[in-house]
């Protein structure tokens, strides 16, 4: 099956900057029948990366949405909004926005299930905190993120809807998750999803994901594992030659 490598470049660049970065991505030689790239701007660089995007083998996708399609709510950006701008993929929770704007697991949900009527790939980010670890409720914690993120959600065809675990601690840290760690949590966000759907719905719907620090050194350590099907990478896609490197050890 595909492996999924996505590129979250976070509130980091500017526009233009992310205009040079996405031709640099579209440019990469990508075998579509082992990897599906893709790359999450800012919104305001969606426009431009989707032009430049285009033809090439890069998908689209948006670093948050709201959960209405229109209407009186300033500030906010639509999952139809995004569609428009071809984006197929949409970050839903990522620890940053539960973290600094106060995201809720109820939130969350919303937003996914919104992302998933419009017809785009919702990816919702879970994972546990260094408290979460120490304490030894780490598991809890991603089962509870899992079953409210996923609450009243249902799944037809071929929908998709992906899991990112992330564990907080090890993003932008540089202290990557271990991998036979990385993949203990996979395992358990699968059950926590197989608590929810039919299994047949589980393994053909659901794509879970490592990220955390993942870098063109070590990706190939997570992908290597049962269970792991592909990384959300933060800083080690913001810059062309660890993107296009990380890329490759993937393709090796
Ligand atoms: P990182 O970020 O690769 O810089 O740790 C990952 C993420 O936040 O999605």
């Amino acid at each position: 099956m595909q492996k999924l490598i996505f590129g979250n470049w976070k509130m980091n660049l500017s526009a233009a900057d992310a205009v040079t970065l996405a031709q640099a991505a579209s440019k990469l030689s990508i075998d579509a029948g082992l990897l599906r790239v893709a790359v999450f701007p800012s919104f305001t660089a969606l426009a431009g990366v989707s032009a430049s995007l285009k033809g090439s083998s890069v998908a689209l996708g948006a670093q948050d949405c709201f959960w209405e399609n229109t209407g009186a709510f300033t500030g906010e950006v639509s999952p139809t909004q995004l569609k428009e701008l071809n984006c197929t993929h949409v970050l839903v929770g990522h620890s940053e926005r539960r973290q600094s704007m106060n995201e809720t697991d109820e939130m969350v949900n919303r937003k996914l299930r919104s992302a998933l009527s419009a017809g785009l790939t919702p990816v919702m980010c879970v994972g546990e905190t260094d408290n979460d670890r120490r304490s030894g409720q780490w598991s809890n914690v991603i089962a509870r993120q899992v079953a409210k993120g996923l609450a009243d959600v249902k799944v037809s065809g071929n929908q998709e809807i992906v899991i990112a675990y992330e564990p907080v601690w090890a993003i932008g840290s540089g202290r990557a998750c271990v991998p036979e760690n990385a993949r203990e949590a996979h395992a358990l966000v699968r059950n926590a999803v197989i608590e929810l759907f039919a299994p047949a719905v589980a393994q053909k719907n659901f794509r879970i994901i490592y990220g955390g620090s993942v870098d063109e050194k070590n990706i190939a350590s997570y992908l290597a594992l049962e269970g792991i099907d592909g990384a959300l990478v933060g800083g080690a896609s913001q810059r062309a030659a660890s993107f296009a490197g990380l890329i490759e050890a993937v393709q090796k």
